[in-house]
């Protein structure tokens, strides 16, 4: 099977995190955000990946050639010199997705859930139209695309508003798609919509279906997204992949749901969690108290400090009796010095923070 992953974009939304990587590049639950669906593709059988990419491809290259041989798939680069929008790049790979009249899946990269390939590829050819749209409900639906089915018929779909201005339904499309090869004909080689200038079309013919998703699903493309998606995903693990997380009886573990890499250092008398990732080489002080956060790879948290609801950048070091809150995000390489208190500070890479941040802004 084949499937293309939508991988361009700034990724402006997650800055300043995408400065430094690509947003399917940033670690979500310490593995890139785009690894969680390459390794849930392979295990449904897909060995063709097409990655669309329209921003700095050479890093993405050279961080996923590796993976090609560890999930037995072939990833081809699809690269745009102007970006294609979330339709176009499927035109620009026409030659793979309609090779043959498999149909195939694309993919949003900044989703994340219990992906349900196998059952959506099942549902998908009971129906025999021309596309099937994975869903699920959401309390504001303003930012998604939103979908109407059609009444009396389960799956049918009547409309597709993208971002719609005024509430229709809560049902909301979740950025996985199965699509015959059909479709490629809808679609020109420009920049293009998929969710206002394809998607309205085929369910206008009646050939579009909803899939309805069940469990966790979050697009992790803001801070405030990614921590909350964190904690989705940290519970759908401790149900599902307990091993994943660390030993709820360790004495610094507080409520569960903790993901510790193993080259993390802890010291002595901290409390950590709920709801807390700790990526690989961290150095976490003692005393120090984590919640609800992110600490990427590299980081430094001294002692006695407090993180809440925020995620530290690669190689960041958060200074002792320092507290962090408030959807606070941390570049690359950011030093916070002691006794600093940031509230929803977003501060970009290299910045040496030796002022308190009260309110949330912007750091440069
Ligand atoms: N290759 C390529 N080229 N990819 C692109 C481009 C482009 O020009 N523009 C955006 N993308 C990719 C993004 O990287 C992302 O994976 C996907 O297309 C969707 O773009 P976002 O910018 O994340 O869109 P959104 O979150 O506002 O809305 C989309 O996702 C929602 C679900 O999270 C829409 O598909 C909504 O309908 C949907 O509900
Ligand atoms: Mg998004």
């Amino acid at each position: 099977m084949k499937a293309l992953i939508l991988v361009g974009g700034f990724g402006t939304r997650l800055r300043p995190l995408t400065l430094t990587l690509p947003k399917p590049l940033v670690e979500f639950a310490n593995r890139p955000m785009i690894l969680h669906q390459i390794e849930n593709l392979a295990k449904a059988g897909v060995t063709d990946i097409v990655l669309a990419v329209n921003y700095r491809p050479e890093i993405m290259v050279a961080a996923l050639k590796e993976y090609e041989e560890l999930y037995n798939v072939k990833i081809t680069f699809s690269v745009e010199t102007e970006p294609l929008g979330t339709a176009g790049p499927l035109a620009l790979a026409r030659d793979i997705l309609g090779k043959d009249d498999s149909p195939f899946f694309v993919l949003n990269s900044d989703i994340i859930c219990d992906y349900p390939f196998e059952q959506l590829r099942d549902f998908h050819l009971s129906h025999q139209n021309e596309g099937t749209i994975v869903v699920t409900k959401v309390d504001d639906p303003s930012k998604y695309g939103v979908i109407v089915n059609e009444p009396g018929h389960a799956s049918r779909i009547e409309r597709f508003v993208e971002k719609p201005k005024e509430f229709i339904s809560n049902k909301i499309n979740a950025g996985i798609y199965i699509l015959n090869p059909s479709v490629l004909e809808r679609i020109e080689l420009k920049p293009t919509s998929i969710e206002k200038e394809v998607f309205p079309y085929i369910a206008q013919d009646g050939q579009l279906h909803t899939f309805e998703l069940e469990g966790f699903w979050m697009d992790v493309g803001q801070p405030k997204d990614f921590l909350t998606g964190t904690c989705l995903y940290l519970s759908h693990l401790a149900k599902k992949n307990p091993q994943e997380l660390a030993t709820p009886s360790l004495d610094y573990i507080y409520k569960g749901n903790v993901m510790v890499h193993p080259t993390a250092k802890i010291g002595k008398g901290c409390r950590i969690g709920p709801n807390v990732v700790v990526g690989p080489n961290v150095v976490v002080g003692d005393g120090v108290r984590l919640q609800r956060c992110v600490i990427l790879e590299g980081a430094r948290i001294k002692d006695y400090a407090w993180v809440h609801s925020s995620i530290v950048g690669w190689h960041s070091s958060v200074g002792r009796w320092s507290r962090l809150e408030g959807c606070s995000v941390l570049g690359d390489d950011v030093t916070i010095n002691d006794e600093i208190y940031v509230n929803g500070g977003s501060i970009l890479p290299h910045k040496t923070i030796s002022a308190n941040i009260t309110e949330p802004q912007i750091i440069m």
